[in-house]
């Protein structure tokens, strides 16, 4: 047994008190729960298209594979999938390079594929919400091709188009976040181009009245076809500095060798904002809900998103909890934070450009208690959650060893330094057969070795497995009502290694206690502040074998352990 609780001594009246109002979000009133859009409290999964299930044996995942997962995805209990874009592209940057927003890629299907996926997603509760970048398109567009073909094309001014400071030198100092310079001198009329991402990534210039309308009657259709809303791609870069300011140059190199710059006048203009609220117009008209791809340094830079008024994005994600370190007081304060913004928190552990979690918090020793514990806390949280695909099986970063096998292209220029994304990206791992039952012909990326036991089929089979525990906590989610409507109470703050908090209802209290440490933990407890001297407590989820439920005065956790009970029954 690796984690153990026991409960001792006490009796106590259990009192009835009122929990705290809700916070700013007005969710309930005297005659019941007020109807809350779909989006609060929703797990939205991430499905990497080209990696989740292959139903032609090409090697590429594609939309009929996701349609044929559905049943899976439903039983796992998640609400929505965000999958990253499946629209015409040369895959340079794997999708986020558009060469038509108003189709499907060939390799991923037809438009008829997508209204099944669509359709069927329907039928399971299951939302569609698909990816949208906004900042830049493919060079392959027919808008950059007419744009770069003369100095006066209908479609020269959708991009950022300058001469250079002097023969051969770019406008001003601005890199690209892909390595080298953000400017490409383009042959046919001796101008540079802007590109804060690869040079087949040209940005479009949103001070241009004419792209922004392309670009919001882009969403409608697809709100039209039955989409949810959208995940938006590198917001803050939609502007830039119309003086073409130089960034300030900071101490140091980064990866691509580079002196480290600011990106002080090519991100985070305060135009965003004011572009985000004329997008938030148009996703009204349809109810639909805007998730951002939204890095940011601290809160206060995260509530911004939301705009004055609630009037921007409803989910700006909250990507900073990505860049903890596993402890117990980087974790506890950085919540706190989050949770006492103003806006509606977006929680996200890792996604298709970050390492993935299990390896990013394995020490090796302890990898599926610590995944469990991640996932027992975060999916408890006061929020919506963002998980991605894999996640709930343990999937590991499967990372290339050589420069040889690197198939993203910043890996290519920055390797070694820089591996690229590809470790996060492999093939989703269905059963023990060949390639993880995920194509019947060769996978683009390789899949591990550890997929013959870390998959699907095989921890479905085993009730202490990471996808056992994921379910579980999912369903907790539907039925619990504190976990749904509650605030979020910090219990024991000073505690160096473990993190516990409250879920308060009037509908019910939720107990979550997370060892984040390596060491077994003993927490006390007394909640007569929170309003129960004396409570008792129902495990309900637990990286642990059943004990005896009842009074509530400690808790006590093996390495890693993790406990949900319900308070006051
Ligand atoms: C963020 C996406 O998540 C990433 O995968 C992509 O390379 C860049 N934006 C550029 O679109
Ligand atoms: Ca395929």
């Amino acid at each position: 047994m690796k984690t153990r609780m026991s409960f001792l001594a006490l009796v106590v009246l259990l009192t009835t008190v009122s929990p705290p109002a809700a916070k700013g979000q007005n969710e309930s009133s005297a005659t019941g729960p007020i109807a809350r859009p779909w989006w609060k409290n929703a797990v939205i999964y991430e499905i990497y298209p080209r990696s989740f299930m292959d139903s032609n044996g090409d090697g590429i995942g594609d939309l009929n594979g996701i349609t044929s997962k559905l049943d899976y995805l439903q039983a796992l209990g998640i609400d929505a999938i965000w999958i990253t874009p499946c629209f015409p592209s040369p895959q340079v940057d794997f999708g986020y390079d558009v060469s038509d927003y108003v189709n499907i890629d060939p390799m991923y299907g037809t438009l008829e594929d997508f209204d099944r996926l669509a359709a069927e997603a329907k039928k399971r509760n299951i939302r569609l919400i698909l990816d949208f970048v906004v900042n830049h398109t493919s060079d392959q567009h027919p808008w950059f091709i007419d744009s770069r073909s003369s100095r006066t094309a209908v479609h020269r001014d959708w991009y950022i188009w300058r001469d250079g400071k002097g023969p051969d030198e770019p406008p001003n100092n601005w890199q690209s976040t892909f390595g080298l310079s953000a400017w490409s001198l383009d042959l046919p009329t001796k101008q540079y181009y802007y590109h804060y991402f690869y040079p087949q990534q040209p940005d479009l210039n949103w001070r241009n009245p004419a792209v922004e309308k392309a670009m919001f009657d882009v969403t409608r259709f697809w709100y039209r076809r039955g989409t949810a809303g959208f995940r938006l791609d590198a917001v803050d870069s939609l502007y830039e500095d119309p003086n073409l300011t130089d960034d300030p140059v900071l101490p140091g190199k980064d990866k691509f060798g580079r002196p480290n710059m600011e990106d002080k006048y090519n991100k985070k203009l305060p135009e965003v904002h004011q572009a985000l609220q004329r997008l938030r117009a148009v996703a009204d008209e349809y109810d639909a809900v805007l998730i951002g791809e939204t890095w940011t340094s601290n809160v206060a830079q995260l509530e911004e998103y939301y705009g004055t008024n609630g009037n921007e994005l409803q989910l700006p994600m909250d990507l900073m909890l990505t860049n903890l370190r596993l402890s117990a007081s980087e974790f506890r304060d950085h919540v706190k934070a989050v949770d006492g913004a103003k806006g509606w928190p977006t929680y996200v552990i890792t996604n298709h450009d970050i390492r993935r979690s299990y390896s990013r918090y394995g020490d090796g020793v302890h990898d599926d208690d610590i995944a469990k514990m991640v996932a027992g806390f975060y999916l408890t949280l006061r929020g919506s959650a963002v998980m991605y695909y894999g996640e709930e099986i343990g999937m590991e970063n499967h990372d290339p060893i050589t420069k040889q096998e690197v198939k993203d292209p910043i890996g290519i220029l920055g390797w070694p330094a820089e591996k690229g994304r590809d470790g996060e990206r492999t093939p989703m791992q269905w059963n023990s057969s060949v390639n993880a039952g995920f194509t019947t012909g060769k996978p683009w990326l390789p899949v591990p070795a550890s997929a013959k036991t870390r998959n699907v089929e095989t921890e479905s089979k085993n009730p202490n497995s990471l996808l056992r525990f994921y379910k579980e906590v999912l369903r907790l989610r539907k039925t619990e009502a504190a976990l749904r409507e509650g605030t979020y109470v910090p219990l024991n703050e000073t505690d160096p290694n473990v993190v516990s908090y409250l879920r308060q209802s009037k509908d019910g209290t939720i107990l979550v206690v997370a060892n984040f440490s390596g060491q077994a933990q003993s927490p006390h407890f007394d909640l007569t502040k929170q309003g129960f001297p004396g409570a008792k407590v129902t495990a309900l989820a637990k990286n642990a074998a059943p004990v005896a439920d009842g009074p509530l005065e400690e808790v006590r956790l093996e390495a890693y352990g993790v406990y949900i009970g319900r308070v006051g029954e």
